[in-house]
């Protein structure tokens, strides 16, 4: 993940650099995806970006939690579904990420199960796992909870 300053014809513009898929399919097997099948591993995304880091991670779960539920889709998906949380400062990247995670996660879903309650309920938990914050100011109410 870096910012890095972009050659334009006039001037030089910051703009924001995604990490590439094949990182990350190499930053989860150095992590060793094994682990997301237990129940208290999560995935924290600090700074979500378009969202296709937490995309690529949560594909790589996926697969770990077909493994886990003996291919059954319906189980794996749920699962899934609290398996992560993201967090951006920019609001207009929480929106990428949101639709983005709602397209993928609604790909996973059976052909029998594609219906308009299914896809409210797959909308209603995106809205809460991917939300419009600030890191620092996350970790200070993180760090408060710890020391209660
Ligand atoms: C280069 S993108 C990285 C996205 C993704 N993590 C990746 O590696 O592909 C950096 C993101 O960090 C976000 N960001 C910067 N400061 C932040 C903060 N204090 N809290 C949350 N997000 C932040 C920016 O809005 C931007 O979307």
């Amino acid at each position: 993940m870096k910012t890095k300053l972009v050659r334009t014809k006039k001037s030089l513009k910051p703009t924001q650099i995604m990490t590439p898929p094949w990182a990350t399919r190499e930053m989860m097997a150095l992590i060793g995806t094994k682990k997301f099948s237990d129940e208290d591993t999560y995935l924290f995304e600090p700074s979500c970006g378009d969202g296709s880091m937490l995309q690529t991670c949560c594909e790589e779960i996926h697969k770990v939690l077909l493994e886990k539920y003996r291919g059954n889709k319906e189980q794996a998906l749920a699962d899934l579904c609290f398996k992560f949380y993201a967090i951006d400062l920019c609001s207009e990247m929480v929106v990428k990420t949101r639709t983005k995670m709602y397209e993928f996660l609604k790909s996973l879903l059976s052909d029998c199960n594609k219906d308009v309650f299914s896809s409210y309920i797959l909308a209603r938990i995106i809205h809460e796992k991917i939300e419009h914050k600030d890191f620092f100011e996350f970790m200070k109410g993180k760090q408060n909870c710890g020391n209660k």
